[in-house]
């Protein structure tokens, strides 16, 4: 245990809690960028909140406050937040609460030895850089800044942080220092430019993968294992943590953009949707316009049964189409009974490379705030075939819930045109390969 640790654990009943030894130079730096990236389950979020509650709650860092932020504030309730959370609990076992005041909805943690103070916030749009911008702490300054998943952020986004810590401090052991932790999701991300390719005094730059993780799961190394089998691009960046090349993509006809969000502004409106438990279940809400599609906005979450997650789309629009998964008919129906009009989407041979041809004919916006779904479709490629090295028609098959729920939520707009092309005899046998298996998957057209 370290003599910081010590310090902080001396003013409660602490348990011992380990560190991944990994990461003890990149809790020791002080520079004022510390860059933590590489593969999925290395220990970065877990290391980056145990090494920030020690800190914050030792009294040699009165003074000193933390601002985490994920591009969209919410996302900071189950991750940033969950993760110190946990920390205080592990940290401190079940005297936790003399220490650590934790207080949600809004989120915000407060050290009761040391005063210091941690606060959560998003930079999805102007209102939430403004709230950023106006952040004050009744003690001390703005101190450490850790952004999670910093991939998701733009360049102008960190820099508007970065302005942010500033100011003389009088506890001389206090330093400013912005963490960013985040998988190499693309060679072409300005954050490889700016952070890591031009070495820097003031950079400290830490990459690890599972394999440098000692409390891993053997579960997880398999699961690993299931990935460089399945899609090998993507266990090349959340395994071995490299980072992720431009071949394969499936789209390149991507604009992220501040999308309008009102239904009228487009000639229709409809919702896809893929069930998910232990993957995401992904709800999009998606624009037809000029024949171009947008996304308007999303519900990703993991672990929620349909019951929640129709609860989470409570103020969703229940006139518009909703395209499903149609092999989970039970969830269809939770859906319909909650007044949604949910039906299955078409499932067939060929039609998975039906959706992805019709979608790579036209432009598709993606809102800022959609962040799971620009995770996704910023890397959703075709699969490679494992002895020729070729790309096939196929696309992989992991992390892909936000891309079945955009294929199926273009249905009706799809297959309009179909029809269209049928009467007008370019196209004979369209459905030649499309086998409906259920009522309502035809009901729709
Ligand atoms: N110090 C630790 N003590 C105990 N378990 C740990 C520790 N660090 C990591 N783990 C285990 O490893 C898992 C993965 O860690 P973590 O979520 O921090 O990885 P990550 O690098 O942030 O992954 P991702 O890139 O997917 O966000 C944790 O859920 C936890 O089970
Ligand atoms: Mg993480």
């Amino acid at each position: 245990m370290n003599e910081q640790a010590s310090r902080a654990l001396s003013v409660g009943k602490p348990r011992k809690i380990t560190l991944n030894s990994c990461f003890k130079a990149a809790n020791e730096c002080k520079l004022r960028y510390r860059v933590l990236y590489g593969g999925a389950g290395s220990g970065k979020s877990m290391n980056v909140a145990r090494d920030y509650i020690l800190k914050l709650s030792d009294p040699k860092y009165k003074g000193a406050n933390l601002l985490c932020v994920r591009k969209s504030e919410n996302s900071n309730a189950t991750s940033t937040f969950a993760e110190l959370c946990k920390a205080i609990k592990d940290i401190f076992g079940r005297g936790y609460s003399k220490i650590w005041e934790i207080k949600s909805a809004p989120c915000r943690l407060r050290c009761k030895v040391t005063g210091n103070k941690i606060v959560f916030r998003g930079c999805n749009d102007l209102n939430q850089i403004e709230k950023i911008k106006s952040i004050t702490f009744s003690s001390g300054n703005l101190t450490w800044i850790w952004v999670e998943e910093a991939t998701e952020l733009l360049q102008s986004d960190i820099e508007i942080l970065d302005d942010r810590m500033r100011g003389q401090f009088d506890n001389p052991n206090l330093y400013h220092q912005m963490t960013l932790t985040f998988n190499p999701v693309s060679a072409r991300h300005w954050i490889k430019r700016v952070f890591v390719d031009v070495p820097s005094d003031d950079v400290f730059l830490h990459h690890s993968t599972y394999l440098d993780n000692k409390f891993i799961d053997a579960e997880y190394h398999k699961r690993m294992l299931r990935r460089k089998e399945s899609d090998f691009e993507g266990y090349r960046i959340y395994g071995l943590g490299e980072w992720g090349e431009m071949s394969g993509l499936i789209f390149k006809n991507v604009a992220i953009a501040d999308v309008a969000q009102e239904f009228s502004h487009y000639d229709d409106v409809a919702y896809g949707q893929d069930f998910g438990f232990n993957h995401a279940n992904a709800l999009l809400a998606l624009g037809i316009k000029d024949g171009n599609v947008y996304i308007l906005k999303e519900i990703y979450v993991t672990e929620k049964d349909s019951s929640e997650v129709i609860k989470l789309a409570a103020d969703w629009d229940k006139s518009r189409l909703m395209f499903c998964d149609s092999a989970e008919p039970d969830r269809i129906q939770m859906w319909s009974r909650a007044g949604f009009r949910a039906s299955g989407a078409l499932k067939g041979a060929g039609s998975v490379k039906a959706q992805i041809d019709w979608l790579l004919q036209r432009k598709i916006y993606v809102d800022r705030g959609c962040v799971n779904t620009i995770n996704e479709i910023t890397q959703y490629r075709w699969e490679k075939d494992r002895l020729t090295g070729e790309y096939t028609d196929e696309p992989a098959n992991f992390n892909d819930d936000a891309m079945a729920a955009l294929r199926y939520g273009v249905q009706l707009w799809r297959l309009r045109d179909s029809v269209g092309k049928l009467r007008r005899g370019e196209v004979k046998y369209h459905f030649k390969s499309l086998e409906p298996k259920r009522e309502t998957d035809v009901s729709v057209i």
